[in-house]
């Protein structure tokens, strides 16, 4: 199968060496605006270069696409993309508007066409480990998750991601991830939710490099997410750190505790860890906790176990192939993305918002 790839830099890169390594993906092509970047991924990654769209547009050999342009191009790349046809993949967030995100979303389920969204989490060996508890009722029903993620300050060359526009906001493009893994292990839809920011630490950064996030579920779960820049939780050179755990330079801290009516899972991307405990009720003593799985993996495992975009890429290519839907409905992640602009509105106007108000 013929695949292209439509805005080459970090990400597309990344996902072009992925695909060349499938055996049934024949040749991949590299678009982007940028004719430069276009020439390098040809010259250094064997791609197709291609500076015009439309000639994948039209070329009906092309069944996929893969959209991993800077956020401001995603709707466009991906409407004209379904509309000629190709299955899409596109990456987080879906759009810098929910208007937009929507509308990507309808003309997927109009066309009928295969629209999956980059979360790659949901393939991490980690979360899909916590899921697989919940699954065999191990955690009972969860009824609170909560996420602390720190991280030391993004440089000053991160280019589009510091700017209130055309990157958006921190919520899409970064913290969509940290919202569609309580929304994937709870599996209720998330009803209401409330946000505040702190003033930035960051001066630099022209969108919030902070947030508080609390939201409610249907079935009456709470989630809650913690984000904050300036805490070098595993630092360059920290002296009590194996130098594996430390994400370099960029101080990175991520866990997750979720707690179920039958049991808790805490897990810690950075220092590779996976708990698991049961907490049974005894009718003497009142409630137990007895900690039953305890794992780790190999440092050369860590992509698979966090940002899995190799596995997903594989899956997508399996699936388009088999005619397989997305493995997760493209309004599953319109939800998620739901989410992040509500999140956006109670900063801005400082109250609780009904996710109901944003259709
Ligand atoms: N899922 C993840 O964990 C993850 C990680 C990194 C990036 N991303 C996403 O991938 C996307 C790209 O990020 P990146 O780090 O590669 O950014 P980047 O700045 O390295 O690359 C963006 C590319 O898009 C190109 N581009 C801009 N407008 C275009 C258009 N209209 N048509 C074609 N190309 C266009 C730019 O020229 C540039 O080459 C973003 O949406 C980002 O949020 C996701």
């Amino acid at each position: 199968m013929k695949v292209a790839v439509l805005g080459v830099g970090g990400m597309g890169g990344g996902i072009i060496k992925t695909l060349q390594k499938i055996p049934s993906v024949t040749e991949v092509f590299a678009y982007d605006v940028d004719t430069e970047r276009v020439r390098e991924r040809e010259q250094s990654l064997g791609a197709t270069g291609v500076t015009e769209l439309e000639r994948i547009l039209e070329n009906r050999d092309i069944p996929l696409v893969f959209v991993t342009a800077a956020n401001f191009a995603h709707k466009e790349l991906t409407i004209a993309s379904l509309e000629a046809g190709k299955a899409v993949m596109c990456e987080k967030p879906m759009a810098l508007t929910l208007e937009d995100a929507r509308a990507m979303v309808e003309t997927a389920e109009r066309l009928g066409t295969f629209f999956q969204v980059g979360f790659e989490l949901r393939y991490s060996k980690l979360y899909t480990k916590v899921m697989e508890w919940i699954e065999e009722g191990l955690l009972g029903e969860v009824i609170n998750t909560t996420c602390l993620y720190t991280s030391s300050a993004w440089r000053k060359s991160a280019s589009w991601r510091l700017k209130a526009a055309p990157g958006g906001s921190m919520m899409g493009e970064k913290l969509s991830h940290y919202v569609d893994l309580p929304r994937w292990w709870v599996g209720s839809e998330v009803t209401e939710c409330y946000a505040a920011c702190a003033p930035n630490m960051v001066p630099y950064m022209e969108i919030h490099d902070n947030y508080h996030l609390t939201y409610k579920f249907a079935s009456g779960a709470v989630s809650h997410l913690t984000y904050l820049q300036g805490h070098p939780a595993t630092f360059r050179g920290d002296p009590l750190q194996p130098a594996e755990a430390q994400q370099i330079g960029d101080g990175h801290e991520l866990r997750y505790i979720v707690v179920g009516t039958k049991g808790a899972a805490e897990c810690d991307v950075f220092l590779r860890a996976i708990k698991r405990w049961d907490c049974p009720m005894d009718p003497e003593e009142g409630l137990l906790s007895n900690l039953v799985e305890n794992l780790t993996w190999d440092p050369s495992e860590g992509h698979f176990y966090f940002h899995n975009t190799t596995d997903q890429t594989i899956d997508i290519v399996r699936r388009v192939e088999a005619g397989e839907p997305p493995a997760t409905p493209a309004r599953d992640a319109y939800n998620s993305m739901r989410l992040c602009f509500a999140a956006d509105v109670s900063v801005d106007e400082n109250r609780i918002v009904q996710l109901s108000e944003l259709e």
